[in-house]
């Protein structure tokens, strides 16, 4: 999934995280601002294209510390021949360079189209990431109804901010973001294609959704959740309407149709097709694809210890358990489903080809935030008409389609290992005390811990946002450096002093922030390198040597896939590793605590998930008792 890969210096802005909301996010105005979103878009900047030498001279320091010497030669070489005067690196970046004239952003409709649309893996664990809130507190079905209320009418609090353009604007760095993405996430959904799939959006459309579905026992219903006046309908009358479809779902069983969605892209895509050819089909399809959202009402799950409990509820959130337990219970398609078990599980799956990870835990803290101030009355018998249920008439064709997804799910599902830590001992203060950069220093301690693991560095990607540019999507932050290897070198080797650990580790630390402060200026490689591909194949000339290298591959062989999505709940977002040998990392930088959660796969003999995350609390901890038992030069 995220395997795809001048002028002169840019300013770096300083060291400044996107700017969170302690409290619950507040709309900027009571009432509608039209135009608002518009206008504050067209005064973003647009995503530059990077200088084609700088590029170059950044690629080939980024592959020192992940390839051989002679491979690093021969890659040498054939920068050398494409960078050459009047040769196909200056006419590919002439291309990129008009192409970025002519379009609001030169890149991202090209990297929706590789990253997802064109990748044909199951979303499901491979790009699909899931998120696992703190355990509610409620342990029945009633409960379970009780919070599903809540939490609707708190998303419904939130769009509200959409619909009027009130939602305040985020800054990274003291630059304002751009906030598109919040306006792909609801009543929009993927749709499978037999070659590539492409995402709709019905929140522009003239008549915008009116409804959510709900999906109960592998069984969807339409949920609308606005009054015939415009107005939502209240928390009571949602939980009324939730319990008129727990009721109606609770002693039927039907196929579980939504499994479907879990199938390689390709097979799904065919199956599609078979599903609609039904008119019934089609309609219920299109029900849950012009929905608001999906509201996953889960059934019983695996009994777990609690110490596993976190570990348990990642797997709920990224791909349901298998067809056993929650599987089929998703539509994954759907860019936003809530997932909430009876037993207080609570989070959410994503589909990712329209947003990345900030702009839905932002939701989610606001969804959850409005939950904890909600009361709810009594229910009482309403009036409003009950939910409708979705007919699927299951041909056999259909069925076999079913039962080979529900296979092929239970093998992703017995193959992904997830474990889920809180690395209590501390949080951002540590590193903020020593005056490092606590996102860099998390990346240093997973070099650390990678290099114990296997004595070498490996490829290794963090997700830079773009979001200071108009529609800028993400860049890759190559965490594995000079700097990084020659730290993880030296940590573990009794002939070194610890003032020079110490000094190794500033560099480490300053080399990942100079790195990410190059990403999210649009000054990266990958995209860049990406970008001159795409324009190749554009333009129809056959693709450079650069990109046929075996360095390249290496390079987008990322062993390590990580990201910090950082949130105000205490919760973690998750998915799975984006090579068969390589580990999926995910973590929640809070004040004094860090979420990780990491994933490998079990046919991989050389990986596993819960090895890494010891490996990483240890380094953590062997770096600060690092820099508590050294003296440092005056910072
Ligand atoms: N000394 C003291 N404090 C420092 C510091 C230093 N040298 N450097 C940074 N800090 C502080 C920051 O001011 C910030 O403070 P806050 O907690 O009050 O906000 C905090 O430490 C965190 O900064 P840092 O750890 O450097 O990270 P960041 O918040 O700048 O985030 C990225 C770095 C790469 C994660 C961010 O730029 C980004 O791109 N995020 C989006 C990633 C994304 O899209 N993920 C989802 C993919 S699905």
């Amino acid at each position: 999934m995220w395997g795809i890969c001048s002028r002169t210096a840019v300013a770096m802005p300083k060291p400044c995280g996107l700017l969170k909301p302690r409290h619950l996010v507040k709309p900027v105005s009571a009432t509608r601002v039209a135009g608002r979103y518009q206008s504050h878009q067209k005064g973003l900047p647009s995503l530059p294209v990077p200088p084609l030498q700088q590029t170059c001279e950044r690629y080939l320091t980024a592959l020192e510390p992940i390839v051989e010497p002679e491979e690093l030669n021969n890659t040498r070489k054939l920068l050398e021949e494409f960078q050459e005067a009047g040769g196909l690196g200056e006419k590919l970046q002439r291309g990129l360079e008009k192409r970025a004239g002519k379009t609001e952003n030169w890149l991202s409709a090209w990297w929706v189209q590789v990253a997802y649309l064109e990748y044909r893996l199951p979303v499901v664990v491979h790009s699909s990431p899931g998120l696992v809130l703190p355990r509610m507190n409620f342990t029945n079905k009633q409960g379970q109804i009780r919070f599903a209320a809540k939490l609707i009418a708190g998303v419904l609090d939130f769009k509200t901010m959409i619909d009027n353009e009130t939602l305040p604007v985020e800054y990274l760095g003291g630059k304002p973001l751009c906030m598109n993405q919040y306006y792909e996430v609801l009543s929009s959904c993927r749709i499978p294609g037999l070659k590539r799939d492409s995402v709709v959006n019905h929140a522009k459309s003239s008549r915008p959704p009116k409804h959510i579905t709900v999906v109960h026992n592998h069984q969807f219903f339409i949920l609308d959740i606005y009054n015939s006046d415009g107005t939502p309908l209240t928390p009571d009358q949602l939980h009324v309407q939730l319990e008129k479809i727990c009721r109606a779902s609770s002693e039927t069983s039907s196929e579980p149709v939504g499994i479907l969605t879990t199938q390689h892209r390709d097979s799904w895509g065919k199956a599609y097709q078979n599903l609609i050819k039904d008119k019934t089909n089609k309609d219920s399809v299109s029900a849950i694809q012009r929905s608001i959202f999906t509201l996953c009402l889960d059934g019983a799950t695996p009994q777990v210890s609690d110490d596993s409990y976190r570990s348990c509820a990642a797997v709920q959130m990224l791909h349901g358990g298998g067809s056993r337990w929650n599987s089929g219970n998703r539509w994954f398609d759907k860019t936003l489903q809530f997932i909430i078990g009876e037993d207080g599980t609570c989070g959410a799956n994503y589909e990712h080809a329209p947003a990345e990870g900030p702009p839905i835990v932002a939701l989610i803290d606001h969804v959850v935030e409005f939950t904890r101030k909600l009361e709810l009355g009594q229910s009482t018998t309403g009036s409003l008409p009950s939910p409708q249920k979705l007919r699927f008439n299951i041909t056999a064709e259909i069925k076999k389609d079913i039962e080979e997804a529900k296979h092929s799910m239970n093998i992703l599902a017995d193959d992904l290992n997830m474990r889920v830590e809180v690395f209590g001992h501390f949080g951002k203060n540590v590193p903020k005390a020593h005056k490092m950069s606590p996102d860099a220093f998390i990346q240093v301690a997973l070099q650390l811990a990678y290099y114990r693991m296997y004595h070498h560095c490996c490829a290794t990607y963090e997700s830079a946002s773009l979001r200071m540019f108009r529609l800028g999507r993400t860049d890759t932050i190559r965490s594995a450096s000079s700097a990084s290897a020659s730290f993880v070198k030296a940590f573990d080797d009794p002939s070194k002093q610890n003032t020079d650990k110490v000094s190794l580790l500033e560099k480490a630390v300053k080399a990942h922030r100079t790195y990410t402060n190059m990403a999210i200026s649009g000054q990266a490689i990958d995209r860049h390198l990406l970008g001159l591909k795409m324009q190749a194949m554009e333009e129809k000339l056959s693709v450079p040597d650069v990109f046929k290298d075996a360095a390249y591959a290496k390079a987008l062989h990322y062993k390590l896939s990580t990201s910090q999505v950082p949130s105000k709940t205490d919760c973690v977002m998750c998915f799975g590793p984006v090579v068969p040998n390589g580990y999926g990392v995910c973590y929640n930088p809070m004040d004094d605590h860090i979420n990780f959660a990491v994933s490998s796969f079990n046919t991989c003999k050389e990986t596993n998930a819960a090895h890494l995350a010891q490996a990483v609390e240890e380094a953590l901890l062997d770096m600060r008792t690092l820099l508590e038992q050294t003296p440092r030069a005056k910072l």
